[in-house]
């Protein structure tokens, strides 16, 4: 496994499948109170310059049950905000603590500190991709289907960061993927180019939500204005009319669908209120295994980083 994890692109199908078993793994072992204390001593940084309630709680309390401790910075009360140079701050970093997660806007911001660190640095999410969330959610996949080959995933709405990496994991998965998004909200024709390089056919992309669903085993929606696209919000809401994820759009999709979000979800935009609060919903399990992969990729990069 490469030191950083920026992107699915720097995970082997190998690395992918090292980290859905092991966090498969660490989550029976903790259900059955098991405590691992395998990163005692260690210490996650995190800085995050977004909001975040599920990144930075499944972080940190991934850390604290693998006998590790997290420190959290806010980008606003570090000297990052006086303008000190990432170089700077990630030798620095790298002086005191283990691994740091980022959550930031511009992705080169994460690639500045990967290059000038000695520690890993996982991105949390940026403007371009949310690696860590697709690694959950496949696990999830894999645990409501038994796998994740043969799964149809239709993705529904904006071509943001968290399409971007479903276009990653397709590209080195096989994934059988299809997205649907309105003109101009398209994923960045750069990822879908550096996904053709694998030669993966299977990833598709159509403006007809109804296209999409259509045999899909997953329909998987996120909101329309991204963080940082707040401005563009009234905008958005028009040119997405007809994305909702709602009961009309998934009657078109396999009885069995299983509608995925990863959450924050704006109700009555992206999705219908009672497509999100149906029995069942497997919403809350993708949040849960946050916590879980979370570990895994802790476990891996900082053990991995010591060698
Ligand atoms: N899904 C996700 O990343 O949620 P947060 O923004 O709350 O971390
Ligand atoms: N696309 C969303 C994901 C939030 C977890 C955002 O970047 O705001």
């Amino acid at each position: 496994m490469k030191k950083d994890l920026l992107s699915l692109l720097d995970l082997e199908k190998e690395d992918f499948e090292v980290l859905f078993n092991r966090a498969i793994d660490l989550k029976k072992r903790y259900g059955s109170g098991i405590m691992d204390s395998i990163l005692k001593g260690k210490t996650l940084g995190l800085i995050f310059d977004k909001k975040s309630t599920r990144t930075r709680v499944a972080f940190e309390t991934a850390m604290i049950q693998l006998g590790g401790h997290p420190v959290y910075m806010s980008t606003q009360d570090t000297q990052i905000s006086r303008a000190e140079p990432a170089k700077d701050t990630a030798r620095v970093l790298s002086r005191y603590i283990d691994c740091l997660a980022m959550r930031t806007f511009d992705h080169e911001l994460v690639k500045e500190f990967a290059a000038s660190s000695t520690i890993p640095v996982i991105n949390a999410l940026t403007d371009s991709y949310h690696p860590c969330q697709i690694l959950s959610d496949i696990m999830t996949i894999i645990e409501h289907k038994n796998g994740y080959e043969n799964v149809r995933i239709a993705w529904v709405g904006d071509g943001n960061n968290v399409a971007n990496s479903w276009v990653n994991a397709a590209s080195v998965l096989g994934l059988d993927l299809i997205l649907a998004c309105p003109d101009s909200y398209g994923v960045d024709p750069k990822i879908v180019e550096a996904a053709s390089v694998n030669d993966i056919s299977t990833i598709r992309f159509t403006n007809d939500p109804k296209e999409a669903v259509k045999d899909a085993d997953v329909v998987y929606t996120d909101v329309w204005a991204s963080m940082g696209d707040e401005e563009e919000q009234a905008a958005r809401m028009k040119a997405f009319q007809g994305y909702q994820v709602n009961k009309e759009l998934l009657a078109h999709a396999k009885p069995d669908v299983m509608v995925m979000h990863c959450l924050p979800a704006h109700r009555g935009e992206e999705i219908s209120e009672d497509v999100l609060e149906e029995k069942d919903g497997v919403f809350w399990d993708q949040a849960e295994n946050k916590r879980h992969m979370h570990k895994a990729i802790l476990e891996c990069l900082i053990l991995n980083n010591q060698k």
